[in-house]
């Protein structure tokens, strides 16, 4: 081991990651000295005083406000032609092959209770479709819509990468050409332990964990996914997270207005249903929009209400954003980006001063995660515009309840429902209205409401029954 690395790691107060290091075989210690050499040691000390030592403050602006946003109805004729004018150019921009789709799928499927890469959970209500295979099928049909192949770039985490891989070789990549799907890999950061010591997971081994969404950016520089979009003459973002199979994986308007508005990152908002929904909230402070995240916006301003007793916070963020691949160029120049940090307290196995692996009961260490939208206030533009939460949003993180798989397939048919009606389909409902079937239609085949109808005629479809388990 390079005596500078040595001493770099002493000068961070971390020379007990060194105790086991003569008991490693060759291999190990080469792999061990990989991992070592990929932290950055003049960090770790300011890391462990700001955010282990001390429980960080989260500081909120004095001068906070909502974000204004375009709201999902044109509100004058002025808008009207605004939003005809961004659909246009969004077509436009899609026909030219000028966007891409990004997916984080770097965590697993914890709190689902479901082990394995989070994208592979069977959503589908009738035909058990993964989470994956609804991206894959949105984008196939909108490549085949709009006469260009959009490339799909997947970030997994180290602790799920091969998983993915493995799954889509499985698949045949659902018929996508193999070239337009890009894996990349996010970074890692080390874990502390409540005294502000790295922990260790192994005697040749730190205790790595994902470093959040926000290593999107940087992983997106470092992996050449940059490199590909610019040879492919993508300029267009369109991101969105894995527990979403409602999204629109590209929105003509949404990335229209993007482009006109010469925004760097921008946001589809949701007008929250109760002010402590767990949704990061839209806010401005010193002219610069920013989320603040459901667990950091203090209670007063989450119960604030305008005159007419509607929320004045009221704009949520379902995680949905076209980001300019400029922006990424520019924040990620020089091959760094600083993101704030944000605590999570978790209980992490680790090895003990005699080289036992301990499973705490408690949470014994903090992980560092930092969170994409957290570039929102480093954009010099920002558009937000107002989404229509029954189409496009059906998170999938519990088991059961809230935002449960449960609930995300009540979604799905609720608007598979509501498009079938559309072609003229009589749909079977129960007293309280809610759909009295479970309706699956294939993503390969229907994008939006016109093939919805399309395929409503197509079929000569007309009644479905109470009931029924349809899958079209
Ligand atoms: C997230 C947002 C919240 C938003 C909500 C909408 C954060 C911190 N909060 O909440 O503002 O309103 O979604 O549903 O993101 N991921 C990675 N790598 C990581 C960590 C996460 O790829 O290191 C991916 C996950 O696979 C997932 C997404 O990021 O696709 C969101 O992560 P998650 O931890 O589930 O965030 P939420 O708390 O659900």
């Amino acid at each position: 081991m390079c005596e500078n690395l040595k001493n770099a790691i002493i000068a961070a107060g971390q020379e007990h990651l060194l105790r086991f290091i003569d008991e490693l075989s060759p291999v190990e210690k080469a792999a061990y000295i990989e991992q070592l050499t990929a932290v950055d040691w003049q960090q770790i000390p300011s890391l462990a005083a700001e955010y282990v030592l001390k429980r960080p403050e989260v500081s909120i602006p004095d001068d906070l406000t909502p974000a204004q946003f375009f709201p999902l109805l044109a509100k004058d004729e002025a808008m009207s032609e605004l939003y005809a004018k961004a659909d246009a150019k969004g077509v436009e921009l899609l026909r030219a092959g000028k966007v891409c789709c990004l997916t984080v799928a770097g965590g697993q499927g914890t709190r689902l209770g479901f082990d394995g890469p989070k994208g592979t959970y069977p959503i589908g209500p009738v035909s058990g479709r993964t989470l994956f295979e609804y991206f894959a099928g949105s984008i196939s049909r909108a490549s085949e819509k709009y006469g260009k192949t959009i490339n799909w770039y997947i970030m997994t985490s180290p602790i799920n990468r091969e998983a993915t891989e493995k799954y889509f070789e499985t698949a045949n990549f659902f018929g996508l050409p193999r070239e337009s799907v890009f894996f990349f890999t996010q970074g890692t950061m080390p874990a502390f332990g409540l005294d502000g010591k790295l922990l260790m997971s192994g005697k040749g081994s730190l205790a790595l964990s994902p470093d959040g969404h926000g290593g999107t950016l940087l992983a997106l520089r470092k992996s050449g996914a940059l490199d590909k979009m610019i040879a492919d003459g993508n300029e267009y973002i369109s991101y969105f997270q894995v527990d979403n199979p409602l999204v629109p994986v590209v929105d003509p308007r949404f990335i229209g207005l993007h482009a006109l508005e010469n925004s760097l990152m921008s946001a589809i908002m949701l007008s929250k249903t109760n002010p402590k929904e767990k949704l990061g909230n839209f806010c401005v402070s010193q002219g610069r929009t920013m989320i603040i995240e459901y667990s950091d916006l203090p209670d007063e301003l989450a119960e604030k209400r305008n005159a007419d007793g509607s929320l004045s916070f009221v704009a949520g963020s379902p995680a949905i954003h076209v980001i300019s691949r400029s922006f990424v160029e520019s924040l990620t120049s020089g091959g760094t980006l600083r993101l704030p940090w944000h605590r999570a307290d978790k209980k992490i196995p680790y090895l003990d001063a005699a080289g036992e692996l301990q499973q705490p009961s408690e949470p014994n260490g903090v992980k560092l995660e930092s969170f994409i939208f957290d570039a929102l206030p480093l954009a010099e533009k920002v558009m937000i515009l107002e989404g229509d939460r029954a189409e496009v949003f059906a998170p999938t993180k519990n088991a059961t309840g809230v935002d449960s798989a449960e609930s995300c397939r009540e979604m799905i048919t609720a608007r598979n429902a509501r498009r079938l009606a559309l072609g003229g389909v009589e749909i079977p409902r129960k007293a309280d209205g809610t759909v009295d079937a479970v309706i699956e239609i294939s993503p390969f085949m229907v994008l939006d409401d016109a093939d919805a109808v399309a395929l409503v005629a197509e079929n000569g479809l007309k009644k479905l029954f109470a009931g029924e388990k349809v899958a079209l």
